[in-house]
This record gives C-alpha cells, sequence and structure tokens, in this order.
C-alpha cells in the first residue's frame, strides 16, 4: 500500500507559501524582541521529563508531553515550552551575566492535544523573558514588547487586548481568606482554569466537591465577577490583599502613564494552566466575534530556579504561537499576501547555447544585490512572461543572439516598459529592472 502523503496529525507541511508567512511572522518578531535590547537563544528538542514535571503542572506531564525512554534508559520529552528550558539555560549562565537578562526565542514545540482551529500537535511560539530583581517594571516591559509586537502587524487595542490577574493574589485569596490548605487550593486553580471551558452545571458539581463552606462560596462567586481593575481593586481592599505581595497601585498608575491602560482588562478567571506562576499572568485575547480565543500567555514565575538549587532570580514572560498569531492577522485582515515569491528578474533564452550567458549574467546581477531566477531551457518570450507573473518576480528578461552579439530584451513587469540591453551593461540593467 502507498504511504501517506499527509504530515502527522496536527502537523503542518510549510510549502513555500507557507513558509514565507511564517518568516514574514518571525522576522517581526525578531524586530520586536530586538528593539527592546532581548537577545536570541535556542535549547535542544529534548529535555529530560523530569524538567517538565518539577512545575509545569499535571496536564501537561499526564495529557500533552510527547515521551519516550532513550537506549541509555532516559525518559526523555520533545519540548512542548520553552520556559523550563530557558530557565535550566540561565541557571546555568546567570553568575556571569548582568541582570536583567532578556532573552527571546522562537521553537518548535509538541504537545499532544486534539487537532483544531487554533491549536495543533505541533506549533513555534515567540518566547519573550526577562530575568532579574521582582519588579513591576520588568513585568511592564514583557507587556510592552507583546504589545510592540502587536502594533507592528498594524493591530490596535480595537483589534486586541490583555487580559491580567496575579497569583500572589489568587494565593492570598485562595490560602488566607478561603482558609484552603494546599491540596484544596491547587484544586480550585485547576478549576478555574477551567471556568470559561466547563458547562456551569460540571463547574458547580466540581466546586462542591472541593468544599468550600458557605460565606467561602459567595466569596468565591464575588470572586470570580472581577472583570474590572475598579472591582479588583475593591475585592482587594475587601480581603486587605496587602500591596506588599504586588505592587498593583503602581502597576495600574504606570500603565495608565505610558497609555497602555486601555489595553488591559482584569479578568479572575485568568490563572494558567502551568504551575511555575507566582505573580503576574495574562493572556492576550482576539477582539474579533468570529476569533475570540487566547493568542498568547505568559507570567511572573519566580521560584523556578530552585528547582537547579539556584538562588531566587525571578523571571518574566511570554509564549505567543504562530497558528494563533496567522489566525488572528488573516481574520483582521492584516496578513500580507505571499502568494507568490519575490525575485527581481526572472531570465531565460530565446535560442540555443546561450546557457553560459545566462548563468554569467544572472552571477554579475546577484553580485549588485539582485535576486535572480534563470532558467536555463530554451524558452520563448510570451511563456517566460507568464512563468515570470506567477512567479511573482519584478521584470523578465530574455536572451537573444543578435548580429554575433548576446543581447538581453527586459520587460519591468511593474510599469510594462521593454529595453534591449547588452550583456556587459548590469548597472544599467539592474536600474531598469528596479523602475517603479
Ligand atoms: P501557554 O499558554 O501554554 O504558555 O502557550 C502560550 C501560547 O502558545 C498560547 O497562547 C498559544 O498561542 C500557543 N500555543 C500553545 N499550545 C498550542 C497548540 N497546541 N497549538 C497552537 N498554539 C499553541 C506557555 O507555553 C508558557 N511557557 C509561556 C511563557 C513564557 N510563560 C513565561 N514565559
Amino acid at each position: 500500500m502507498a504511504l501517506s502523503k499527509k504530515p502527522y496529525k496536527g502537523c503542518r507541511d510549510l510549502f513555500p507559501k507557507e513558509k514565507r508567512e511564517q518568516n514574514f511572522l518571525f522576522d517581526t518578531m525578531h524586530l520586536a524582541a530586538k528593539q527592546f535590547g532581548y537577545e536570541p537563544y535556542d535549547g535542544p528538542m529534548l529535555e529530560e521529563v523530569e524538567l517538565y514535571r518539577a512545575k509545569s503542572g499535571q496536564e501537561l506531564i499526564n495529557d500533552q508531553i510527547y515521551s519516550f525512554t532513550d537506549r541509555g534508559k532516559r525518559e526523555v520529552a520533545i519540548r512542548p515550552e520553552m520556559t523550563p528550558t530557558v530557565a535550566r539555560m540561565v541557571a546555568g549562565v546567570h553568575r556571569e551575566i548582568p541582570k536583567p537578562i532578556r532573552w527571546y526565542s522562537i521553537p518548535n514545540l509538541m504537545r499532544y492535544e486534539r487537532p483544531q482551529k487554533g491549536r495543533l500537535r505541533e506549533h513555534w511560539q515567540f518566547n519573550v523573558d526577562i530575568f532579574g530583581p521582582d519588579s513591576i517594571y520588568h513585568e511592564i516591559e514583557i507587556l510592552q514588547v507583546a504589545i510592540n509586537l502587536f502594533n507592528k502587524f498594524g493591530a490596535n487595542e480595537n483589534q486586541f487586548g490583555i487580559q491580567i490577574n496575579n497569583r500572589a493574589f489568587v494565593d492570598f485569596f485562595f490560602n488566607k481568606t478561603l482558609g484552603l490548605d494546599q491540596d484544596k487550593a491547587y484544586a480550585l486553580y485547576k478549576l478555574v482554569d477551567r471556568y470559561t471551558k466547563l458547562k456551569p452545571e460540571a463547574f458547580e458539581e466540581q466546586l462542591n466537591e472541593i468544599g468550600l463552606n458557605n460565606e467561602g462560596s459567595e466569596q468565591f462567586k464575588k470572586y470570580l465577577d472581577i472583570d474590572s481593575i475598579d472591582k479588583f481593586k475593591s475585592f482587594a481592599g475587601e480581603i486587605s490583599f496587602s500591596s506588599e505581595k504586588w505592587d498593583f497601585e503602581n502597576f495600574f498608575t504606570t500603565l495608565e502613564k505610558l497609555n497602555l491602560l486601555n489595553y488591559v482588562e482584569f479578568n479572575a478567571s485568568i490563572v494558567r494552566g502551568l504551575d511555575y506562576y507566582t505573580g503576574l499572568v495574562f493572556e492576550i485575547f482576539d477582539k474579533h466575534p468570529e476569533n475570540r480565543r487566547a493568542l498568547c500567555g505568559g507570567g511572573a514565575y519566580a521560584g523556578l530556579m530552585s528547582i537547579f538549587g539556584e538562588e531566587k532570580l525571578p523571571g518574566v514572560g511570554f509564549g505567543l504561537g504562530d497558528v494563533t498569531l496567522k489566525d488572528f492577522l488573516e481574520v483582521h485582515n492584516l496578513m500580507p499576501d505571499f502568494s507568490t515569491p519575490q525575485h527581481d528578474l526572472y531570465v531565460a533564452a530565446e535560442d540555443d547555447n546561450l546557457e553560459i550567458d545566462i548563468l554569467n549574467l544572472s552571477t554579475n546581477l546577484r553580485n549588485l544585490g539582485l535576486n535572480i531566477c534563470h532558467h536555463t531551457a530554451k524558452a520563448k518570450f510570451k511563456k517566460i512572461i507568464q512563468a515570470a507573473a506567477k512567479s511573482g518576480s519584478g521584470a523578465v528578461g530574455i536572451l537573444q543572439s543578435h548580429e554575433n552579439q548576446t543581447q538581453i530584451k527586459i520587460k519591468n513587469l511593474n510599469n510594462n516598459t521593454t529595453e534591449t540591453f547588452k550583456l556587459s551593461e548590469s548597472e544599467k540593467i539592474k536600474l531598469f529592472i528596479l523602475e517603479k
């Protein structure tokens, strides 16, 4: 039986068009990160499962990880996320580098998930993280990098928003106000994380299992109702949440002074599925009615270094997937057309024995910085024009033998002018091709 031509379930073949689109996303990511002084890094595709078991959370380990035992009997996983890897790398070198450490990467990750719109088994994820002393300015900078990226694509606050919450606040509420022990608090976290995904009856049932008393249930309902910064501040006041744990007044005032508050909403149901977050948590979501989903997730994690036996070095960062980003850009008509490649000149010959001339002229023009797609088989000008248009070339050239000399007839497809040149006139040819 012939083998399937389809890629593995939930993975994509990136043909040239898709790769051009992805490169556009990546180029913009590189630019957005570099503008804030972030340095690129990368890590291995495989890590020991232990790395994720330590603090990534049950869902990732039990349901999503691709793992196997290698020939040396090590339990190994294909990376499902980058944060544990970057924390491991930073733990190994942070003593030698000045703080804060600003790093970014665009790894491909694998998660065993049910493929659906916006969720695949393989995706590429833009990771931006800052490591250094705990500071609301680092949290805000991370939000700024994400906003900067979306702005670079032409998106504004009417198209995307940032929903935030804070784990220190949630911890305080669960432990001090509701008086939950560690296991119950963890169960409640997981339930809140599924709040928008569960049917109300199922949510109630699972909440009952956790067993809050009447007063606790009332307070919890009020907590879930927090959907604005004002409601958060008033709730924080009621439960006496101290700004020592999160300097929220300063955080919101700074956002306001930077004109960024219009991007931010408070949403108590955002707690994030990964266990390592300890401070700010956030998700960027699409405001388009047809694509209301999270595009990016992140937050602050203070304790991840401890799993490597290192002193506290807090980190804040986010991960933003290429699948959700592309959907976002498409639904808002912000994705440029990459259906054709871009060459400056498509060149071929009308007569026999001109292959060497084609190759030499192409080399000369490439040395002048042009992108040339050459075709060594004999062809007719009309046919070549059609091929050039398909390949997205700005110009098409045909070599012809003329009175014992070779010349090139070029049509500039941008302004539809045609001219003939000697092969030695590379500079002139370049100027003619680039004319708009
Ligand atoms: P996460 O929320 O698991 O966070 O993923 C972040 C983003 O990656 C999601 O919002 C989504 O855009 C994309 N993503 C995740 N899973 C998939 C999937 N199966 N298919 C397509 N896209 C997906 C993290 O991974 C954290 N490690 C991010 C982070 C970095 N936190 C701090 N620094």
